[in-house]
């Protein structure tokens, strides 16, 4: 088989054998194939597209290009949740201890990554002592005691789509829904989850801003997930502005603390009890989204979900009085309201520019070896549709730093106050099963 040949079927339209694909991506990872075949490559899918197929056997060989974890030795039906990625989305803290406190295994593996916020494993070491450096067979025990556990990762998973991913950025072919895809499906089905949760956001600060596009994407990853043996299904949520309250590390435990305790944001809540109940019916443990709904709801009623977040942190060295004190949680030095220049109501809030407000206070990493303040952030006092008077505060800013004003800035910017009635914009638009 020759490179050259195989861009050209895809240039004109054709469809690529399972054998040419992997011909592909184990070429690209051993250096057979270079980088300008495969960008000319990545070009001719960005405007032909793939067939489900054809995303089925590419994902696969992606798989296959490293290591995969194996979860067989913890008991039951392991599901995985992805969000595609949005503004201080806390719901992964919430939905960890929500879901096993049903009884559902949740081995999570996870990284700490770029943006506005730190990743999971950051938020959690904004729990003093709370530590991600277990053995693999701590990992596995506490899982099947626990039914949760997190452990930072260390395996190297598809190397392929590290590479790809890279020659994407800089040759204009991110933006495909066949790549973009397979590389958050290889990611998920190399890290050994037996069911999937998608998460997939829509709106001004996702990545995929058109809910068309977001339904196609969905939809891809479903189907990829299930022909390749995987459960999987998705939710379609709003992010054209952030979600929840609260965007920096600690803020967001202390959200994730009030939600599990049933006083969290109606947003948030709502959107972990969707995801939650999916994750809760792929892993057998009801018969329908309605019945795990109640699940989950009781669990947050009767206390076992707090409970049950208390056992998470307690188990990794975690200090559990945070979590039933969550003002023992790092805090800053300084506290400032950004207020309301008129009367209102808030019709927009842009949701990447409050993400980069929350960054520049130190909430995120802008490079990989940015230091990160866990206890900095931004608390949003008014989402879309809540009524303002002037000098009422729109946003709290948490920082370390005496001056502010860029921060504040950017936060004027974002949010667009009018004069006419506006409601809050849907949460859930779509599912995929
Ligand atoms: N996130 C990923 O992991 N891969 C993509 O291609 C795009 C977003
Ligand atoms: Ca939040």
């Amino acid at each position: 088989m020759r490179m050259v040949d195989l861009i050209e079927k895809k240039r004109d339209g054709h469809e690529l054998t399972q054998e040419e694909i992997t011909f592909i991506i184990d070429g690209y990872v051993k250096d057979d194939i270079p980088d300008y075949q495969m960008s000319a490559f990545s070009m001719a899918v960005f405007f032909r597209g793939m067939t489900d197929e054809e995303s089925a056997f590419l994902t696969d060989a992606i798989v296959h290009s490293g290591e995969t974890i194996d979860l067989s030795a913890i008991d039951g039906i392991k599901v995985d949740k992805h969000s595609t990625g949005g503004v201080g989305d806390t719901t992964t803290l919430v939905l960890a201890p929500l879901v096993a406190s049903v009884g559902v295994p949740v081995a999570k593996m996870s990284g700490r990554g770029l943006g506005h916020t730190g990743g999971t494993i950051d938020k959690l070491e904004a729990i003093p002592g709370f530590s991600v450096e277990i053995t693999n067979d701590t990992f596995i025990d506490l899982v099947n005691r626990n039914k949760v556990a997190v452990i930072g990762q260390t395996a190297d998973l598809t190397p392929a789509d590290k590479k790809l991913y890279s020659l994407r950025d800089v040759t204009a072919t991110v933006n495909s829904i066949p790549l973009i895809a397979s590389s958050i499906m290889s990611k998920k089905l190399a890290s050994g989850a037996d069911a999937i949760v998608l998460d997939v956001k829509t709106g001004s600060g996702a990545f995929m801003k058109k809910l068309d596009d977001a339904k196609e994407l969905a939809r891809t990853m479903v189907k990829i997930g299930n022909d390749l043996g995987r459960s999987t299904s998705a939710v379609i949520s709003d992010m054209s502005q952030p979600l929840g309250q609260a965007i920096g590390n600690a803020l967001e435990v202390k959200e994730a603390i009030l939600t599990l305790k049933g006083e969290g944001p109606k947003d948030l809540t709502d959107l972990c009890l969707a995801l939650g109940s999916h994750m809760v019916v792929l892993a057998g443990k009801a018969k329908d989204d309605e019945e795990a709904k109640e699940m989950l709801k009781g669990a947050i009623k009767d206390g076992s979900a707090l409970e049950h977040f208390k056992l998470f942190a307690k188990s990794q060295h975690g200090d559990p009085e945070v979590i039933a004190d969550p003002d023992k949680l790092p805090k800053a030095n300084f506290i400032f309201d950004v207020k309301a220049k008129a009367d209102g109501i808030v019709s927009a809030i842009t949701a990447d520019k409050i993400g980069t407000a929350a960054m520049i206070l130190g909430a995120g990493r802008a490079t990989k070896t940015s230091e990160i303040d866990l206890a900095v952030g931004l608390v949003l006092n008014k989402k879309i549709g809540d009524h303002v008077t002037k000098g009422e505060s729109l946003v709290t800013i948490h920082s370390n730093q005496e001056n502010v004003d860029d921060c504040m800035n950017r936060i004027y910017e974002s949010y667009t106050i009018s004069t006419d009635e506006v409601s809050a914009p849907p949460l859930i638009y779509d599912v995929i099963k």
